[in-house]
């Protein structure tokens, strides 16, 4: 079985629904307490593994490329000043040469033609997915928790998590067969159904692992819901010669594309540093009393 190493992040999404923040900034920008989103999709790859980072950008996007570069003004600085344990934590988050590649997707066509543009990228094998939106926050990880599901059954994997009924028609949603290890087969999959329309309550989370015959699928793939190339579509295809799995997510999901979510992300971490912690309690205890 080849080892999962490659990950893809389609960050070219205009991020609509946090307009007017990503008006000038990408939504992968954002700040979750002291890093941007991106940072912590990256490390939850990392995490698993992965050893080359491929980015599908597009315009009004190069922040993300410098964020994940050497900043050699910054660091001499910082180094001048003395400020050596933050220049040492920003070393320690930042890829080494090599270790990243981008591409841009030039025309919005939806997620499936995002995945498609790094096909000369991944090349001939298996690789990891993460949607940039999502923090997920667990030990391990949730892409480290797919790949040891992977390493039992092969084919392909998709992180899932249950909804409220009503909500399937934001997800891509899949029907469920036999258990297997921490999750099931997949037996279909449709995106964005409405209630009545779906096989199961349990939604694509936005972390997937796949086989690369699906970039030849997503080549000639017609548009689906929201008249975009889905990936989900593909992956229905793919699924007529290849087995997929769902991995139930074990830990908490932050849709950080979305101010809510953003704002939950954000709170939970800060409860979840030592540091922060203390002060950020108390002032949220006495806001509640309050209201
Ligand atoms: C995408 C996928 C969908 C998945 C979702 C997770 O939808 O197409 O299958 O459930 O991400 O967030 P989007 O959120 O881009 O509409």
């Amino acid at each position: 079985m080849k080892k999962i190493r490659k990950a893809v992040f389609p960050v070219a999404g205009l991020g609509t629904r946090f307009l007017p923040a990503t008006k000038a900034l990408p939504k992968e920008m954002l700040t979750v307490v002291d890093r941007p989103v991106i940072q912590y999709v990256v490390d939850e790859a990392r995490e698993a593994g992965i050893e080359h980072f491929i980015f599908v950008t597009g315009r009004n996007k190069t922040a993300i490329e410098d964020h994940f570069d050497v900043a050699v003004e910054l660091y001499d600085t910082l180094s001048r000043r003395g400020k050596n344990e933050i220049l040492e934590r920003l070393k320690s988050m930042q890829p080494q040469p090599g270790e990243t590649s981008y591409t841009r997707q030039q025309v919005p066509l939806g997620l499936g033609h995002a995945v498609w543009c790094a096909r000369e990228l991944v090349g001939n094998e298996p690789f990891a997915l993460l949607l940039p939106d999502m923090i997920m926050q667990s030990e391990p990880g949730c892409m480290k928790q797919m790949v040891e599901l992977y390493e039992e059954t092969g084919g392909n994997v998709l992180a899932v998590e249950e909804c409220d009924p009503s909500e399937t028609h934001k997800y891509g949603i899949v029907g469920r067969g036999r258990d297997a290890h921490t999750g099931f087969e997949i037996t279909s999959m449709v995106e964005k159904p409405k209630p009545e329309d779906a096989p199961s309550p349990f939604y694509i989370n936005g972390r997937y692992i796949l086989q690369p015959e699906i970039f030849s699928l997503l080549e000639n793939q017609e548009t689906g819901a929201g008249g975009e190339i889905q990936i989900t579509d593909a992956m229905l295809r793919l699924h007529a010669e290849q087995p997929f799995y769902a991995h139930i997510y074990r830990g908490s999901t932050f849709d950080c594309g979305s101010p809510e979510g953003f704002i939950k992300a954000n709170i939970a971490l800060a409860l979840k540093d030592e540091t922060l912690r203390p002060n950020v309690a108390s002032f949220m205890q006495d806001l509640l009393q309050k209201a």
